[in-house]
């Protein structure tokens, strides 16, 4: 661990621990320069794991299934990982993902240098969701599913992996502007004045400025993601109404993904809209408020889901 990080959250054991709503961590030892930690991961969540993002081909990343019912997803293939089954990321070159189909533990075998950044950062990260999901009924689920869908989506549009992490956390944190809107804007039930409404609007340019002043690097790569993704296809969103390709990819993918959790979701002033009414808003959208092949690809990752959500 370097010298100005520390862990604050321990279990009655002793261990370093942290509870991220979907998942929780334990650090349970570290030598020979590699960390063993237990990840606990709740039914119906995934875990992404995508070797060498720090580009350094000497790291160690193995994951074991102890416990439970987990199915193991690669390029468009799915399998059961056996219990007791080891699985050498170094050995995929796309990003594999672990779904939990029941509660699981999985056993994290990783280099040490690539394991300390993480959970540190993970515990800062964990911090910020805690306060944003005290707002606006969003909950921590709900800015993890437009992180898992927005991955999907990159996924899908075949994107180049080494940028996936800014889109993951610009896609996690897309509403943290919202942390400096008034509850009592956020959560009026009737319409907005124009006062109010330009206070809800500022969310995306407070949140890109909480982003690029963030003491996780990582975060301060993904700011333009959050100014941007209230943006449209047509220009006709907000803050700065840019147009088709001026605004990125990225972005892009946020909107659409957002805009059906939004639809799909009950909140305090509406009611969700079945999944297919919500599709065909989003065709509806197609080409005006929407980017057109970001839409096509968010549609046939539900088609491969069957129309699953959540
Ligand atoms: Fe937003």
């Amino acid at each position: 661990m370097s010298k100005n990080q520390s862990y604050s959250n321990y279990n009655e054991k002793g261990y370093p621990e942290l509870h991220l709503g979907y998942a929780d961590i334990i650090l349970l030892g570290q030598w020979d320069g590699l960390s063993n930690a237990l990840y606990s991961l709740i039914k119906g969540e995934n875990l992404w794991v995508q070797y060498n993002l720090y580009k350094d081909p000497g790291v160690i990343e193995k994951y074991t299934l102890l416990t439970g019912t987990v199915e193991l997803k690669y390029e468009g293939n799915r399998r059961i990982f056996q219990p007791g089954e080891t699985i050498d990321a170094s050995q995929y070159e796309k990003i594999i993902c672990f779904h939990a189909i029941s509660d699981a533990d999985i056993l994290i075998h990783t280099t040490v240098e690539i394991f300390e950044p993480s959970f540190f950062e993970t515990q800062v990260l964990q911090e910020e969701a805690d306060a944003i999901e005290k707002l606006d009924g969003y909950t921590y689920m709900h800015c993890n599913r437009i992180k898992n869908y927005s991955i999907e989506v990159w996924t899908e549009l075949d994107m180049p992996k080494h940028l996936l992490q800014t889109l993951r956390w610009g896609a996690y944190f897309h509403d943290i502007g919202k942390l400096s809107v008034p509850l009592e804007i956020l959560n009026k039930p009737g319409s907005l004045t124009s006062e109010e409404w330009a206070n809800m609007k500022a969310h995306t340019i407070e949140g890109a400025k909480i982003m690029r002043n963030h003491k996780v690097d990582m975060l301060r790569k993904s700011a333009f993601i959050v100014e941007q993704h209230h943006e449209q296809y047509d220009g006709k969103g907000y803050p700065y109404g840019l147009k088709g390709d001026e605004i990125s990819l990225e972005a892009c993918i946020v909107s659409v993904v957002d805009a059906f959790d939004a639809m799909t979701t009950d909140r305090v002033y509406k009611k969700a809209l079945p999944i297919t009414d919500a599709i065909q808003e989003l065709v509806a959208g197609r080409g005006t408020q929407f980017n057109p092949k970001v839409v096509d690809a968010f549609l046939s990752v539900l088609k491969k889901r069957q129309n699953g959500w959540k």
